[in-house]
């Protein structure tokens, strides 16, 4: 009886909200009023593009993100403006410089007291292209998902400005306060989380940060910020092919003196007192014109003693970071598809000249590096592959084993030495490794760069993958083909562990009995991380020692250099 009228209620409701097209959900927040977009298909609000700063445009060009001065409603019905981005899958979009806007997709009908845990993504994409509208970083489905599982989250995407705009660097911006302008803008639209989430039935005290790539290192570096002061903006983290320990040695404001230089010659500002100054005088078509080059590329967050205190390998081995909980995770072949970007490798020499070139290893060190990852190792793994091998035909013989050696070094020795640093430290670790090939691409190609998210996103709709160097391959159902619903299962096991994880603190906490358990990653024996894969082994667990002693080989070269 009472079900009955709860459900005649309900449907009354729902006809309503069909029947006339004026349901507009409205937050009222520090800036003023917030209205956004009902979706009857999801049963979700979303507020889209809300700006967390001024613009950054005109005097406020290269400069840090600045408070909103005077409040004012927004009207956050669509999907804002992607920031000016200076590669590839950036183009198809609208841009602009005034981008610092944010989206907050939640549940509809939450009662305001409720107080919902917060996820945060902050997009990769090398620092200069990728948006929070990407809609491959939809929000809709992980918000879906945590409803389904009981324990309902609010999802939010942050932009930040890209290339010059956002990374700038130089002698003459160090110690202007100026330098790692993206990391000060993802830190302003955290702060107008903390004041501001409440309003939206959110809750401050339980957000996590999660993201991609150049999204992970950002994370990372939030979390070394200031070494490691605790500012209270985030309970938890997440990073997904990336960890604090840049892709390199540390970078400093003047490994990008000769990008600014060029620059700064571009545009007429070479003899101005203060360059810097001139640069934001300068009209964005044609700075824009002289960043979009290789030479005026800014590609990454600098140490500046500050906010990037110091170097991040020994930041985490000293424990100078904010001890929270944190799940990172890999795909396996991490580094297949950015060894195809430069040129042929056939030879030693060839391998031997860009591992030299890019990690400034001295020669005792690249010639261990050699030993240890042989010609015979190849990224992926040539057990599995049921077609011809068309890696080595096309990107030359020695394609497979700098595929190894590049993904290690970018990406999985900083997750295993993020990962045993914390379990060392005894800050709660969880570790990932996905191993999924998507429809549509051959066994050769594997399971590259950032394969993991829409496993993550629950995103079984996603359209295509950066697999690195602005080399986006599209294929028409990723997601899709003849493993569809393994797909689908594991987005299912993958999504929700996030959800658990955002809601509980632990992926483990209220898996379903069938479901594998995650294991804290610790030292020693046993095995201690979780990999996602479909067909008959499904998800299980592993020990994370793969390649052991090349991994460890470059470890202590963290330490012993700047990485
Ligand atoms: C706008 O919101 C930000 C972040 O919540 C706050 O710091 C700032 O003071 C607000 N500005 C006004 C004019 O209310
Ligand atoms: C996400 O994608 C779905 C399916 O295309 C769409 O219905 C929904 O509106 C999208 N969500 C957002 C926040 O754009
Ligand atoms: C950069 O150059 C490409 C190729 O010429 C062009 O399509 C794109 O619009 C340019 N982007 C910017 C921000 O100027
Ligand atoms: C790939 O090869 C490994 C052994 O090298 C094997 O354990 C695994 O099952 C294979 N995976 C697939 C998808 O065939
Ligand atoms: C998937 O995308 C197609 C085309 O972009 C669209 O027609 C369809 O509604 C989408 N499906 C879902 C479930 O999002």
């Amino acid at each position: 009886m009472k079900s009955s009228l709860l459900l005649s209620l309900l449907s009354l409701a729902g006809a309503l909200v069909e029947a006339g097209p004026v349901h507009t959900p409205k937050v009222y927040i520090r800036n003023g009023t917030v209205s956004g977009r009902y979706s009857p298909e999801w049963h979700q609000d979303f507020f889209l593009g809300v700006p967390y700063a001024e613009p950054p445009t005109g005097n406020n060009r290269f400069r840090p993100p600045q408070h909103i001065k005077t409040k004012r409603n927004f009207e956050a019905k669509e999907r804002g403006k992607f920031c000016w981005g200076y590669r590839g899958d950036q183009w198809q979009y609208p841009q602009s410089e005034d981008c610092l806007t944010l989206n907050v997709i939640r549940p509809a009908g939450i009662s305001p007291h409720r107080k919902l845990p917060v996820a945060i993504f902050i997009h990769g994409g090398g620092f200069t292209i990728g948006s929070a509208h990407d809609p491959r970083y939809n929000m809709t489905f992980l918000v879906d998902q945590s409803v389904k599982e009981g324990t309902p989250i609010i999802g939010i995407g942050i932009n930040y400005r890209l290339g010059g705009l956002g990374w700038i660097a130089s002698r003459q911006v160090a110690g202007t306060k100026n330098l790692n302008l993206g990391l000060k803008d993802q830190r302003v639209a955290m702060q107008w989380v903390q004041e501001n989430i409440r309003a939206f039935g959110g809750d401050p005290q339980k957000v996590t940060l999660f993201g991609a790539s150049a999204g992970a290192l950002s994370i990372g570096l939030h979390q070394l910020a200031y070494n490691g002061r605790d500012d209270k903006l985030f309970s938890q983290v997440m990073m997904i092919s990336g960890s604090p320990i840049f892709f390199r040695p540390s970078p400093f404001p003047e490994t990008f003196q000769a990008n600014y230089d060029y620059l700064i010659t571009q545009t007429g500002c070479l003899d101005a007192t203060d360059s810097l100054q001139c640069l934001r005088e300068v009209p964005i078509e044609q700075l824009n014109a002289a960043i979009n080059t290789t030479q005026g590329q800014f590609t990454t967050a600098v140490v500046d003693g500050e906010f990037v205190a110091g170097i991040p390998s020994q930041n985490l081995k000293h424990g100078r970071f904010v001890k929270v909980p944190a799940i990172v995770a890999s795909s396996t072949d991490e580094g297949a598809g950015y060894a195809r970007m430069v040129q042929r490798y056939d030879t030693d020499a060839q391998v031997r000249g860009y591992v030299e070139g890019y990690t400034q290893y001295k020669p005792h060190m690249i010639d261990r590096l050699m030993e240890l990852y042989p010609p015979s190792i190849s990224i992926p793994d040539p057990a599995n592959f049921t077609q011809p091998d068309q890696g080595s035909v096309l990107f030359g013989a020695q394609y497979h084993r700098l595929a190894a050696i590049l993904g290690d070094i970018w990406f999985i020795a900083g997750k295993r030495y993020y990962a045993r640093q914390l379990a060392a430290q005894n800050v709660p670790v969880w570790s990932v490794r996905t191993r999924v090939v998507p429809n549509g691409y051959a066994d050769w190609v594997g399971s590259v760069h950032s394969t993991p998210l829409p496993f993550m996103f629950y995103n079984l709709n996603t359209t295509s993958f950066d697999i690195g160097a602005g080399d986006v391959k599209v294929v028409p159902d990723p997601m899709g083909g003849p493993n569809a619903l393994a797909f689908k299962e594991l987005a299912n096991f993958g999504s929700r562990s996030l959800v658990r994880f955002f809601a509980r603190g632990d992926p483990a906490a209220g898996r379903k009995p069938w479901d594998v358990n995650w294991v804290k990653y610790k030292h020693g024996s046993g095995k201690n991380q979780i990999v996602w894969d479909i067909g008959p082994g499904g998800v299980y667990v592993e020990k994370d020692t793969f390649r052991e002693e090349g991994i460890q080989h470059m470890m202590d070269y963290f330490l012993q250099s700047a990485f």
